[in-house]
């Protein structure tokens, strides 16, 4: 079917057939179709949607669409586990999950992205730690997931290149909130890892990806069904984000709480209770655990054996990083200059949070990036944020701005105080888990 053919049949309604859909995904990636076709296309899908069966063939071509990790020769141990999350404030799950995992026998490819509007990025996160190298070469990658159980690393330009240039093109042209065009980019990008099985994290809240509940819980079924029918078991969970989930944003104020959730210094946790119910999942779905009681007894083995934590220092240090960043985080985690405690005008008990506002507040101190390509800054952040439920006063701040001047900190001093609200009434803290979708 030629490009505009295959337009006009989208136009009009009509279902794709998956072999006109992969060639044109291909043609895509091979640079045959200009931007303005790809541009009508997704103009298309966005009016008419798509089914189940085009949201499949669709995923399965982006995949497809360059190299497919694969991870037979290895003879791997254990089975091949990811997650992927629709991005948060504060949620540095990724960075305790892959090694927990990796301790309790999977082996975590994890390709993981930038920071992207207010939420934070993992590869940000981990660039705060000096020497870490997020594009090592193919033998280095597969080395470490292989002896180590886990490498996070950053996208390569052959991982699912149709998604690349559809993704660019649907930013420009108000196709991006596209139920179908977000599962098979999303899904396209993370099949091509050759998983055995994935285990998806949608948010839901203030600071969620998807605009309403509603919306998120679509999503993560839609994952679900769309990931299992390509051939990837896929478990989605739809969780809190109407506050940071962790008490702290920014990259490297979020590695030194990864340390001391890995090292069990931070106790039980809002964080860690998300991190353990995804893990859970991981452990089911690679069959390394017999049933939800047995792979929570196994993470709680990891957790406080310090394998876990042993995992994370031999990733480290297996791309480029410290040896002893455990043992010496301050030695090597970059510090803003500026250190601003906020407290709240009155005292009062945390009601809500602008979640989104507050992601915001830290890539305008320089955590962010305003334009693309830009510098992150990755001494700047928020640190000791309340939670929903905590009652502030002259004792308990707001946060702790972390800053590199008095001109930003000022400026996040105001967006602080505006993105909480206080009330008198008791507030209940919300549901972490909100659905489970297997
Ligand atoms: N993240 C992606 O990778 N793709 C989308 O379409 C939306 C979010």
């Amino acid at each position: 079917m030629l490009p505009q053919e295959l337009i006009r049949a989208k136009r009009d309604g009509q279902a794709l057939p998956a072999e006109a859909l992969r060639t044109f995904i291909q043609a895509i990636a091979s640079g045959q179709i200009g931007d303005a076709q790809i541009g009508a296309f997704a103009m298309a899908a966005y009016l008419n949607g798509m089914d189940d069966a085009e949201t499949v063939a669709l995923t399965e071509a982006t995949r497809d669409s360059g190299q497919v990790l694969a991870w037979d020769d290895l003879d791997l141990p254990g089975p091949v586990l990811d997650k992927h999350s629709t991005g948060g404030v504060g949620d540095l799950v990724s960075l305790v999950l892959g090694p927990w995992v990796a301790a309790c026998g999977g082996h975590v490819p994890m390709i993981s992205g930038r920071g992207l509007g207010h939420t934070g990025g993992t590869l940000d996160k981990l660039e705060a730690i000096p020497g870490y190298d997020i594009g090592p070469d193919q033998a280095r990658f597969r080395r470490l997931v292989k002896e180590v159980g886990v490498a996070i690393i950053g996208q390569t330009a052959d991982l699912a290149p149709a998604d690349k240039r559809l993704y660019a093109v649907r930013d420009v042209t108000a196709t991006v909130e596209s139920m179908p065009l977000i599962v098979a980019s999303i899904l396209g990008k993370k099949l091509a890892c050759g998983l055995d099985a994935l285990v998806m994290d949608v948010k839901s809240g203030s600071g969620a990806f998807m605009p309403t509940h509603e919306a998120s819980l679509e999503l993560a079924t839609r994952i679900a069904e769309v990931a299992s029918q390509a051939g990837t078991p896929t478990t989605a969970l739809v969780t809190d984000m109407s506050q940071p989930l962790a008490p702290c944003a920014g990259n490297a104020v979020e590695i030194r709480e990864t340390l001391r959730l890995l090292r069990g210094d931070a106790g039980d946790s809002r964080l860690l209770e998300v991190t353990r119910a995804l893990a859970v999942e991981m452990l089911l779905q690679g069959r390394l655990a017999e049933d939800r009681h047995d792979a929570e007894h196994k993470l709680e083995r990891a957790l406080a054996s310090g394998a876990a934590a042993e995992r994370f220092a031999r990733m480290v240090a297996g791309l480029g990083g410290p040896a002893d960043l455990l043992e010496r985080p301050a030695r090597y985690l970059p510090e803003a200059p500026l250190r601003v405690t906020v407290h709240a005008e009155a005292p009062g008990i945390v009601q809500r949070l602008d979640t989104r506002a507050l992601g915001m507040a830290v890539v305008e101190l320089g955590g962010g990036r305003l334009q693309a390509g830009a510098a992150v800054d990755h001494r700047v952040g928020l640190s000791e944020i309340v939670a929903i439920g905590e009652h502030v006063d002259a004792e308990r701040p707001l946060a702790v701005i972390h800053a590199r001047d008095e001109a930003s900190a000022e400026r996040a001093v105001a967006q602080l105080r505006a993105a909480i609200t206080l009330g008198d009434a008791a507030a209940t803290p919300p549901t972490l888990i909100h659905d489970a979708i297997r």
